[in-house]
């Protein structure tokens, strides 16, 4: 039996590929899909993928959280974000960068996740032909932005110590240059560059009339080696004229609840806020109010207890290959002993014949010749997981 339209003609599938955009097209998510296809056929893997931390959410947040729900403060929120997380940021910005806002020059707007913030971010500054430079090994979603504004994405290269200093940045900057993002500490390499080097960035950026964007997700993950006066530097500390994004999920082992926060220049917040108006609307309701109290939980003993994990995957490494010793985050960017003659790719999917699994460079980078290593994991698990890339290196 044939089936017919109202219209009367045959009823036939539609022709997906016809419908789907260039933009959708153009992105090809098959490396990190290859990666995730090979260990779901793995049995009893030693993962070294993940990128969240595996401590609890502090109970003050859960309880909150809770309390929010059970108070049926469940609706929409303002999309600016419910001024008792305004408050507490603000309060937080003072003591940790310095900054005395709201006012008519500041403004914060709470998002959905960081990764909201750095979309809307680029949503408000790039327009077709514009350029961003970005770091190049990237937090995979930075290379993709292009793609979604109509912007041009410059790679910053930073091998062989990862480090994205100014002199390195200036390169990259043409008149079409819009902005400059920043990972410090960062995905995947976890880099942590010093007060001195921001310093240099904030003075380029002004210098070139363009804007600094400082993606901060891991600030709190900042080991004592790399902070300065107790702090994870930041170019917030020598600016207020910079874009700064932070967020709750890594920081608190919260990443579901989707939670950031985009601080700075009052004109350009108030453009991601309008987007946000008509995209997401506002961030989840019942994790704003559970991540009010989160600035007064105390991080010291994960963190403590990461940098100790950090030591374990340095010393593994250190006589057989290059690995630039993390400053902070929870990942280590390991180079793949050139005497293996290897691919990143082709070395984890060795790795994945002997269960672990770790991430190829070439899902965060142009190149192919390192991996991303997670220390977010279990010491024993973490120590099984070592011993074996090891002895694939050595044997
Ligand atoms: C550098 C960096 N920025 C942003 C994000 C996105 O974080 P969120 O889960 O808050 O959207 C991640 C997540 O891995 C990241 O590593």
């Amino acid at each position: 039996m044939t089936t017919h339209t109202p219209a009367g003609g045959p009823l036939g599938r539609l022709s997906l590929s016809r419908l789907i955009s260039r933009r959708a097209q153009s992105i090809d998510a098959s490396g990190i899909r290859r990666v995730f296809d090979l260990a779901a056929k793995m049995k009893d893997p030693i993962n070294l993928s993940i990128g969240q931390p595996d401590f609890p959410v502090p109970t003050v947040m859960k309880e909150a959280a809770k309390a929010a729900i059970d108070a049926d403060r469940n609706g929409y929120t303002v999309t600016q974000g419910i001024p008792e997380l305004l408050h507490a940021i603000w309060q937080h910005l003072k003591v940790n960068v310095g900054w005395h806002g709201p006012t008519d020059e500041l403004g914060a707007v709470v998002t959905s996740g960081t990764s909201g913030g750095i979309v809307l971010a680029a949503m408000a500054l790039l327009d077709e032909g514009d350029e961003m430079v970005i770091p190049d090994p990237y937090f995979v979603m930075y290379n993709q932005l292009g793609k979604l504004t109509g912007g041009t994405m410059v790679r910053c290269d930073t091998y062989p110590d990862f480090r994205m200093t100014a002199e390195r940045i200036e390169r990259c900057i043409t008149p079409r240059t819009k902005a400059v993002l920043l990972c410090s500490p960062s995905n995947p390499c976890g880099t942590v560059l010093s007060g001195a080097e921001l310093k240099d960035i904030v003075d380029l950026c002004r210098r070139k009339q363009v804007l600094l964007i400082s993606d901060e997700i891991y600030d709190e993950f900042c080991f004592s080696d790399a902070r300065e006066n107790g702090k994870c530097p930041s170019p917030a500390q020598f600016s207020d004229e910079c874009l700064l994004i932070r967020g709750f999920g890594k920081t608190y082992g919260c990443t579901g609840w989707r939670l950031g926060y985009v601080a700075g220049p009052k004109d350009i917040v108030q453009e991601i806020a309008k987007f946000q108006q008509y995209t997401y609307v506002c961030a989840p309701s019942m994790a704003q109010w559970g991540v009010v109290p989160s600035f007064g939980v105390d991080l010291s003993p994960m963190v403590a207890d990461y940098e100790k994990r950090r030591q374990m995957v340095v010393d593994t490494f250190a006589d057989i290959t290059s690995v630039p010793r993390p400053g902070g985050a929870f990942y280590a960017f390991v180079e793949v002993p050139k005497h293996l003659g290897m691919t990143g790719q082709q070395f984890i999917e060795k790795a994945i014949d002997h269960r672990v699994l770790v991430i190829p460079g070439n899902v965060f980078s142009t190149r192919d010749t390192h991996f991303r290593i997670s220390f977010a994991t279990r010491p024993d698990k973490l120590a099984e997981g070592l011993g074996i890339l090891r002895g694939m290196m050595t044997a």
